[in-house]
């Protein structure tokens, strides 16, 4: 039977920036399915729950929601700030001059928050979504990326954990071409990089790279994202839980694929931030960290299953020259 609650202390932890966190979180995009009151009810239910850290971003259109959420767990001294970790990211259309404090400072009013525990880089693309180019790379109004245009953002993100409105900073979304260029003229190196990561794309040199350098990675789509838009999908898509390596490890412990999708991102090293919109399903997602890991026999399999099967793939963002999203990923 499903018990009511988890005791946090019982959820796996690791290190981060010197703080203890939880090897799991919870997404707050809908993929367009949930509207931002359902998207908030979850966060409140999974608070009850046991859940502590949130992945959120002012582009996602609910942190006003969710921010009324954190403070009535907090009046009701059901938990306490310093309890849960918030992730925020300022969005592609505010890499101008200034604009990442502002983007901050909505995301904190709108959040309820003094400050938030990571803010990153939703993507590394100053894209200013110019009226009528829209991200397209082929529109000549496009703004391409560069390592300059990123460092102006990075100064930025300095000064906001310089003023203590980010207790860390990080990126989302880079290639190790990208990070190359860009790590070396950090005062203050990205603490974690958020990252499309699952089975059949376990992109093992950049979660390598990363994990060289002190940086977390944290696990976005874990279960890859299975109700994502059509705009992300293409026919040879792979359903992560439908892989066979992944069936095989779920009919051994007997439980769902999505708990095995998760128990092989922990014990892999990453920081998965499923979403869901279902008690069952959310309650599920967490109780899989204190259950039986999987076999290193198990682990190895589903390593094996990897098919560099990019999902997050359908909004050509700029990038100088790119003709497709291939072109993109460098
Ligand atoms: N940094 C970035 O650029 C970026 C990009 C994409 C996503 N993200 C973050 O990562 C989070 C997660 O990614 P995602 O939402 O794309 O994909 P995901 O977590 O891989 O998949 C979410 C979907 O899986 C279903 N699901 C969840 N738990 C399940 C379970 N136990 N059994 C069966 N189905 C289950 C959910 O459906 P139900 O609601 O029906 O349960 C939901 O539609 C997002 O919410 C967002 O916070 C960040």
């Amino acid at each position: 039977m499903t018990p009511d609650s988890v005791d946090p202390r019982r959820v796996p932890c690791c290190e981060l920036a010197g703080r203890r966190i939880p090897r799991i979180g919870m997404g707050t995009f809908g993929s367009d399915r949930y509207g931002p009151e359902e998207i908030s009810g979850a966060v409140a239910g999974a608070i009850r729950f046991g859940y502590r850290l949130f992945d959120c971003a002012s582009v996602y259109g609910n942190e006003d929601q969710i921010g009324k959420v954190f403070d009535e767990a907090f009046s009701a001294g059901f938990v306490k700030r310093e309890e849960i970790f918030v992730i925020s990211k300022v969005w592609n259309d505010m890499h101008g001059r200034g604009d990442v404090l502002l983007s901050l400072a909505r995301s904190l009013r709108d959040l309820r928050l003094d400050y938030v525990d990571a803010y990153l880089v939703h993507w590394p693309f100053p894209n200013y979504h110019a009226p009528g180019c829209d991200g397209d790379a082929r529109n000549p109004d496009s703004v391409p990326f560069s390592a300059d245009s990123y460092m102006d953002v990075w100064r930025q993100m300095e000064k906001i954990h310089d003023m203590g409105l980010a207790r860390c900073i990080g990126m989302s979304n880079m290639t190790i071409p990208k990070m190359e260029a860009v790590l070396p003229r950090c005062r203050i190196k990205p603490a974690l990089v958020e990252m499309e990561l699952h089975p059949s794309f376990q992109q093992p040199e950049l979660f390598r790279y990363c994990l060289s350098r002190g940086i977390q990675p944290i696990a976005y789509s874990p279960l890859g994202s299975p109700n994502r838009p059509g705009r992300d999908r293409s026919a040879e898509d792979v359903v992560d839980m439908e892989l066979p390596e992944v069936d095989a490890a779920a009919r051994a412990h007997g439980i769902h694929p999505a708990q095995v999708c998760l128990k092989w991102a922990v014990q892999r090293g990453q920081i998965p931030i499923p979403f869901s919109a279902h008690e069952k399903n959310y309650r599920a997602n967490l109780l899989a960290l204190l259950e039986d890991p999987l076999t290193e026999a198990e682990m190895k399999a589903i390593e094996g299953a990897d098919k560099n099967c990019r999902l997050i793939k359908g909004q050509v963002f700029l990038w100088e020259g790119a003709k497709s999203w291939e072109d993109l990923w460098d």
